[in-house]
């Protein structure tokens, strides 16, 4: 069984998803760490980005493990250098290569063959698991998902104006929802939950009640 969230970034995906992962018993997926491994490595090897064939060439032969909140490329534990600002910043040359999304999504459908999974990303709903049993899509208005963006960063001691941090995500949000493939778009059998005013506690009760709804009652 999968459950599919997606979203733009900053609306929380990933700790939700992670926590109501843990509710149902069900394994969690975060997808966009595939991008950020592909990206990360590419960038480490200095496989230029523009280059498609080289980055699908790289994509394909890539082992890339996630267990828990840890991420490992060919062995190597990337967890912390796939967040950086840089990675950010280049993940759409990867993301917009169509060839990379069809390797990419084709290793998430192999992961969910045998476990149930709550999978979090831009696309799952729409390209990846479009018979998924219940599909969310997360959102918050921008200004919030900045706001909390800021938080978190003031928490690990860095300081950063919120307009700059909304205009960056403006622009993530822009090319997250233009790419030709896989854009970050609503399936149409989505529940769409605005997070906005509520805390994450909150955020999780209300999609574990959604998704139990939806579980076939055995
Ligand atoms: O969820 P995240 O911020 O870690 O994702 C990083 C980037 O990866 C995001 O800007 C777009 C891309 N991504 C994608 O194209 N498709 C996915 N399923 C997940 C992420």
């Amino acid at each position: 069984m999968v459950i599919t969230i997606d979203g733009p970034a900053g609306a929380g995906k990933s700790s939700v998803a992670r926590k109501l992962a843990s509710r149902l018993g069900f394994h969690f997926l975060d997808t966009g760490a595939m991008y950020r491994t592909v990206t990360h490595v590419a960038m480490q090897k200095g496989v230029d980005l523009g280059d498609s064939a080289a980055v699908e060439t790289l994509a394909a032969a890539l082992e890339i493990r996630l267990e828990n909140d840890r991420v490992w490329a060919d062995g190597c534990d990337v967890s912390v250098s796939i967040r950086t600002p840089e990675v950010t910043r280049n993940i759409r040359y990867v993301a917009d290569i169509a060839s990379v999304r069809q390797i990419l999504n084709h290793k998430q459908r192999s992961l969910v063959v045998s476990n149930d999974y709550v999978t979090e990303g831009r696309d799952q709903g729409t390209e990846v698991f479009p018979d998924a049993t219940c599909k969310i899509f997360l959102t918050a208005s921008p200004e919030e998902r900045a706001r909390r963006r800021q938080r978190q960063l003031l928490a690990n001691g860095q300081e950063i104006a919120v307009e700059q941090l909304l205009a960056e995500q403006n622009l993530r949000d822009a090319q997250d929802q233009n790419r030709d493939v896989g854009r970050l778009v609503a399936a149409d059998d989505a529940i769409t939950v605005s997070t906005d005013g509520m805390d994450e506690a909150q955020v999780v009760d209300k999609l574990e009640s959604l998704v139990r709804a939806k579980l076939p009652s055995d």
